[in-house]
This record gives C-alpha cells, sequence and structure tokens, in this order.
C-alpha cells in the first residue's frame, strides 16, 4: 500500500452511489462505483468514509466491506451494510443514487481465511457485515462453514443471509426470528460440541469475548473484528488503540481490526 517513499498512494477516491437499499429497521446497503481504482479488498477490511459536514463533521466514519465486485473496465463495485447510529451513517443512508461521496481505503487488515476444516463464523448485529462478506467468498471457494448470526429482534433480522450456502442459525433476543437467546450461548455450545478449524467473530465486545474464551478453552483458533472510535485510519493518532494482552498497544486500523483473539486484552465483562 506504500510506495518506495512511504506514500500512501491510489488510497483516496471519489465514490458514486449506485443504489441504496433498507435492508432491516436500521440498515441500508449501499453500492458504490469508485473509477479507476485497481484495490480489491478482502472480508475484514473498511473504508474510512468521508459522510459531508466540512469542519462541524471532519473526521470520517469507519465502515467494513460487505461486499465487492472486483475491478472491471476501469471501475470497481463496493458494497457497504450501514446501520444508522449517528449523524454520519444517517446522512449516508439519506443519499440517492448519483450522490458521491469520498472515501479512503480499502483499510486495516482483514480476516485470514479458514485453511480447509469447517470453520463457525459468529455474527452480532451490525458485525454481521464483514462476517457476510468472508462468507459469500468461503462460498465460491466451497468451504464448509456454520454461521450463527444475532439479531437484538426479527425487524433486524437481513433476509440475504438464506442465500448463503453454509448451515445458518439465527439467534433474537426475543425469539422473534430464530432461536430465541444471545448469539454468544449458541457459539459457545458450538465450540464446545464442533470440531472447528478457525472461528471468526465480529460484534459487540461481550459477544467476541465469550466466543474467544470458548476457542481458548477448546484450542481453537479465533479471529476477532475489533471496533474503535478513529480519526486518522492510518495509523498517525492513535486514537483507535486498543489494549493487547502482552501489555502492548493494538492499532485498530492498521494492525487490526481483525486480531487473533489471543491478543487481545478482554475486559472480563460477559453477554
Ligand atoms: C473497523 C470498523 C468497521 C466498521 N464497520 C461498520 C459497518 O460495516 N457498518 C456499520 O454500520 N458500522 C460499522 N462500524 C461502526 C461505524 O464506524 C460507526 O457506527 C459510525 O462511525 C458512527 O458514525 P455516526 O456519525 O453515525 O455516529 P456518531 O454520531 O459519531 O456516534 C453515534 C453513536 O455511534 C457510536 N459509535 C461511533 N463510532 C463508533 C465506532 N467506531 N464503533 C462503534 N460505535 C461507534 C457512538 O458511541 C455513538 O453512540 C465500523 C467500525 C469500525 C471501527
Ligand atoms: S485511527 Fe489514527 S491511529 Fe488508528
Amino acid at each position: 500500500m506504500t510506495d518506495e517513499k512511504g506514500n500512501r498512494a491510489g488510497l483516496l477516491s471519489r465514490a458514486t452511489l449506485v443504489s441504496r437499499q433498507k435492508v432491516s429497521r436500521n440498515t441500508h446497503i449501499l453500492d458504490f462505483e469508485i473509477d479507476g481504482t485497481t484495490n480489491t479488498p478482502g472480508p475484514g477490511q473498511f473504508y474510512h468514509v468521508d459522510c459531508g459536514g466540512g469542519r462541524e463533521h471532519l473526521l470520517r466514519r469507519p465502515l467494513g466491506v460487505h461486499g465487492m465486485t472486483a475491478p472491471e473496465k476501469g471501475a470497481a463495485r463496493v458494497r457497504l451494510m450501514v446501520e444508522v447510529v449517528g449523524w454520519g451513517t444517517q446522512r449516508l443512508c439519506a443519499l440517492e443514487p448519483g450522490a458521491e461521496v469520498g472515501l479512503m481505503g480499502p483499510l486495516g487488515r482483514g480476516f485470514t481465511p479458514p485453511d480447509g476444516g469447517r470453520a463457525l463464523l459468529v455474527s452480532g448485529g451490525i458485525g454481521l457485515a464483514p462476517l457476510f462478506f468472508l462468507a459469500s467468498e468461503m462460498d465460491k471457494e466451497g468451504s464448509d462453514y456454520d454461521f450463527l448470526a444475532g439479531f437484538r429482534t426479527g425487524d433486524d433480522y437481513y433476509p440475504a443471509l438464506s442465500d448463503l450456502k453454509g448451515n445458518i442459525e439465527v439467534f433474537t433476543d426475543d425469539g422473534t426470528v430464530g432461536a430465541k437467546g444471545v448469539v454468544s450461548e449458541g457459539a459457545v455450545r458450538h465450540i464446545g460440541n464442533g470440531d472447528y478449524s478457525a472461528v471468526f467473530a465480529c460484534g459487540p465486545e461481550a459477544m467476541m469475548e465469550a466466543v474467544a474464551d470458548a476457542c481458548e478453552g477448546s484450542g481453537v483458533s479465533c479471529q476477532v473484528s475489533l471496533t474503535s472510535r478513529m480519526a486518522c485510519g492510518l495509523g498517525f493518532c492513535r486514537s483507535c488503540v486498543k489494549e493487547g494482552r502482552d501489555g502492548r498497544n493494538l492499532c485498530v486500523c492498521t494492525e487490526g481490526p481483525v486480531f487473533d483473539s489471543r491478543d487481545v486484552k478482554w475486559n472480563g465483562v460477559r453477554s
């Protein structure tokens, strides 16, 4: 990503919104076309998105890649899955096709795909965004996996989950879709009973901690995608740093967002 002078070339682009679709209560799928890019982001990488607003809202917002069509005829399509939580995401999810936004990326270190065997993917809420992309890529490779997806309620459920080829199990807190309960409990049961080659988790920290703990107990490797408030997204400002288990700082934007769960210092709060 850096040239011989250390410049980060080709990271900034203007992207045109091609389509936007509301897919659940607070979540939209946005497809952007990026001209002249040769970047092909992998699952777990993210774009730092300029949501507009100038000096009032200076900071970009990090959003994971949800899907990607490889560059063709000079243009690539990138899919983002955006949950409305505040000013920036609200603004993105109100854009109409034809609108332009500034993207920086793809950034960060994504998931390392499983090397054979059966994998377990565990998502909580919007943590679905990058794991759905990983699952789609695994479908292309013919890989085996179980995918456990947790939502607060059936209104948050993402119907496209049923298009994936893996074994999908859905959990909602109120039981309106799938099994009633939290996804971390389902994951702990699966890890205890299953014979997984690798586990991938993205969602609330307490959920990832429970998954990481079960994996450590069973000797299964686990990759987690951390979230953090980000400013530069490039490793300079240190605003995204989290504490690592060995006392080392983990720079979420450049060394992550995906980490080996054993490198993370968890807070000891479980869901
Ligand atoms: C690597 C990475 C990938 C992400 N991928 C996605 C994705 O694919 N889809 C998606 O919808 N969201 C994703 N997020 C979270 C997203 O960046 C935040 O929801 C967004 O920045 C909020 O911006 P806002 O202006 O709407 O909210 P703000 O007005 O800035 O904040 C509103 C609320 O959102 C919370 N918030 C703000 N930033 C974050 C953050 N980085 N992580 C968690 N909560 C935050 C605040 O605490 C506050 O409660 C990702 C975050 C990271 C770090
Ligand atoms: S956001 Fe600046 S160092 Fe990570």
